[in-house]
């Protein structure tokens, strides 16, 4: 049989079973690459959609100065965006491109039948696969490709969307935009130049190296920004191709009037943060009243500052003092880069406080990072809240004691200066050294009694309540 006589099998099929379609109108799907969306259906029944996708492998930018080999459909990272609705026959014919080195197939999550898809459309390369499908539930659903290794051909970039709107149509907005989330596990660190291979090792411990918007680390950025003016509402078709990672995805300075979380078909309203699951996708809808740059990110944050997720929703118009007021920095919400940072310690420094300067010094440290959130930095405290140290009557009183305090934390009330107060200290994994310095610190500071501190004096405090070893970190 040749294929075009299967395909009119395949197809009267379809019709024959599920009432009658042939006599729909026919089209062919418009498809559209990310980010742009393809245009609302304007038609009011069913119809015979035919939906001409390929599968490429290209290499393209993923970062500044670093290419990879992306597994596609249709060249593009997410592949591009279907708009079909609800009771379409679907007629879908899958290309492989005759370059391709692998073999492809497509499961679409708006499939009723098996594979999605998959088990009909393996494809290999310059071949073309056929089949054809109702749409039964209207939604946001994700594509990808399930050609074994399967986790392989999603993490190259083998994924898009396909909406099948409800009768009626969704909701008309003033924008569309198509954004979907990915990662790729790379050899190298992120931002290493040159060509870089899919690491499987990496894929299977779910340790990304990039984690990114629309294929690319900046693919959202710059030039390629999503823009909007004040006034507008904004629709944001979000998918998440994983393979591995759930979204937060967020956009810092609006909230979401309307999300179809996991593209369901009831939308919730005034939502900061929504999950997109691997393999899921959520429709948002967003008012813009004021402009500036609104950036988009996966929430858990060391994606977008590290490792590329973040995207850039750029909206011009007037300002509205109402709404917001207050002078506009540049530059917040950087990239930072896949460096991994430390605090620095100078070079060379003792481990241990030779003298009372360098106790001191080295209590200082300990205080910043530990005590001053609560008891200030200036040891004022908050009234309140927590007592001051400064000219405490408490701390100076007794160097042991305050020892213990350190060392054990401390609850209940107390009387600091005449005021009383009743918060909870929490005891502080600290090393000998680190809690004489601090108390030598405290204690020349602000009006205190100038007392030094050594580790011999907090040795017998810690044994007489025997506690968890202070953690290694702590010098
Ligand atoms: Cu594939």
């Amino acid at each position: 049989m040749t294929k075009r006589a299967l395909m009119v099998l395949i197809v009267a099929g379809l019709a024959a079973a599920c009432g009658g379609a042939d006599s729909a109108e026919r089209s062919t799907a418009v498809l559209e690459a990310p980010p742009t969306v393809p245009a609302a259906l304007t038609r009011r029944g069913p119809a015979h959609v035919v939906v001409n996708l390929e599968t490429r492998e290209v290499t393209q930018r993923l970062a500044d100065g670093v290419q990879y080999t992306y597994w596609t459909f249709g060249g593009t990272v997410p592949g591009p965006m279907i708009r079909v609705r609800l009771g379409d026959s679907v007629e879908f014919h899958l290309n492989n491109h005759p370059e391709s080195h692998n073999p492809h197939n497509i499961d679409l999550h708006a499939v009723t039948g098996p594979g999605g898809g998959a088990a009909s459309s393996f494809v290999a390369p310059g071949q073309t696969a056929t089949f054809a499908f109702r749409t039964l539930n209207p939604g946001l659903y994700v594509y990808h490709c399930a050609t074994a290794p399967v986790g392989m051909h999603v993490a190259n970039g083998m994924y898009g969307l396909i909406l099948v709107e409800p009768p009626g149509g969704l909701p008309p907005v003033d924008r569309e935009y198509y954004v979907m989330q990915g990662e790729f596990y790379t050899r190298d660190a992120y931002g290493v130049p040159g060509h870089q291979p899919f690491d499987m090792r990496k894929a299977i411990a779910e340790d990304a190296n990039y984690v990114v918007f629309n294929g690319a680390v900046g693919s959202l950025s710059g030039d390629r920004a999503l823009t909007a003016n004040v006034g507008e509402t904004v629709r944001l078709y979000v998918g998440n191709g994983g393979p591995n990672l759930i979204s937060s995805f967020h956009v810092i300075g609006e909230i979401f009037d309307r999300v179809w979380d996991e593209a369901g078909s009831e939308p919730n309203s005034n939502i900061q943060t929504t999950l997109v699951p691997a393999g899921g996708a959520a429709i948002v809808d967003f008012q813009i009243e004021v402009p500036g740059t609104f950036i988009l990110v996966d929430h858990a944050i060391f994606r977008a500052f590290n490792k590329g997720a973040l995207g850039e929703l750029r909206v011009s118009g007037p300002p509205d003092s109402g709404v917001y007021a207050g002078r506009i920095a540049e530059g917040i919400y950087l990239p930072e880069g896949g460096a991994v940072q430390r605090i620095p310690v100078p070079p060379g420094e003792p481990l241990r406080a030779r003298t009372t300067a360098d106790r001191i010094a080295f209590g200082q440290r300990v205080y910043t990072q530990n005590c001053a959130a609560c008891h200030q930095i200036d040891g004022r405290g908050i009234p309140g809240a927590f007592p001051p140290l400064a000219r405490s009557d408490y701390l100076n009183a007794d160097a042991r004691r305050a020892i213990g305090v350190i060392l054990n934390g401390l609850s209940g009330p107390i009387t600091v200066n005449g005021e009383r107060y009743s918060s909870v200290m929490p005891a502080l994994s600290l090393s000998d050294e680190a809690v004489a310095n601090v108390l030598t610190y405290v204690y020349s500071q602000w009006g205190n009694a100038g007392r030094v501190v050594t580790p011999d004096m907090v040795a017998p405090v810690r044994a007489a309540a025997p506690r968890p070893a202070p953690a290694a970190a702590h010098e």
